[in-house]
């Protein structure tokens, strides 16, 4: 099934979230057996670029019938890594992190999964803050410091979606940088996805923003980002249906 029959058959309008919202968690309906995927959304704007291919991705993943958990990043209070190397301590070394604020069930929740996408649009060239401070309690504790071995409670394919103004042929993404790495070493190699050349406001004409064409980013999305949409929404039916979990 492809993304325009499944809106179609579920009734899900294309920027619609589905589930109830809770402290920047959204929950999808659970059965049992079901395969767990969690969608770490890093960006701060409900319903724009990044927010609509995880949108996608959780529809494709849903198709396949798996069970989607969304975490709204900006909606949570949480700190990055604050170095208290309780994850190292003798004896009680841990590779989920033992700090206890909002992310705590969530990242015990990820050690568990099936799955794992982590999206963000692109600032500076690289992913956000608030993505980056997830990424610090996520991939710490899985480093060992007596072996520099990088192991996480369980490996599961991981896809990293990016979203930026930038175009393939021009374009200053590092992408999840130096985390690429640990994520490869502990949960092996993320499939990537990254919509350019996005809509970054509604309406041009309303800011300051005479460096961008509208004409052009709007010629842009119409050849583009249905398409961008529709990868989104095959790479999630794929993580759902894939077999090494
Ligand atoms: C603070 C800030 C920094 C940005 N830096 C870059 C950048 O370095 N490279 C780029 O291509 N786009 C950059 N952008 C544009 C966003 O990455 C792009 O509009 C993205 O699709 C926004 O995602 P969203 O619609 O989900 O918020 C920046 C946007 C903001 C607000």
């Amino acid at each position: 099934m492809d993304r325009r029959s499944f809106l179609k058959k579920s009734g899900i309008g294309a920027i619609a979230v589905t589930g109830l919202a809770l402290g920047g968690i959204i929950y999808a309906k659970t059965e049992k057996n079901m395969k767990k995927i969690v969608i770490i959304d890093g960006g701060p704007r409900r319903n724009m670029n990044t927010a609509q291919m995880l949108e996608s991705v959780a529809q494709g993943a849903e198709s396949a019938g798996a069970e989607v958990k969304t975490v709204r990043l900006y909606d949570m209070d949480y700190k990055g890594c604050i170095s208290c190397m309780a994850c190292k301590l003798k004896g009680k070394a841990s590779n989920v992190c033992k700090y206890k604020d909002a992310l705590a069930p969530v990242l015990e929740d990820i050690s568990q999964a099936d799955g794992l996408v982590l999206g963000s649009p692109i600032y500076f060239g690289d992913v956000t803050g608030q993505m980056r401070a997830f990424l610090e309690r996520l991939t710490f504790p899985w480093l060992s410091y007596n072996d520099y071995s990088i192991t996480a409670p369980k490996r599961m394919p991981v896809l990293l979606v990016t979203t930026m103004n930038g175009t393939p042929e021009r374009n200053n993404s590092n992408g999840f940088g130096s985390m690429e790495y640990c994520i490869t070493a502990a949960m092996g190699e993320p499939q990537k996805l990254a919509a350019y050349n996005t809509y970054q406001v509604k309406n041009y004409g309303n800011y300051e923003l005479a460096g961008f064409s509208e004409e052009a980013k709007q010629q842009w999305r119409n050849g583009h980002w249905e398409e961008d949409l529709q990868k989104a929404f095959e790479a999630g039916r794929k993580m759902a249906e894939t077999k090494t979990f």
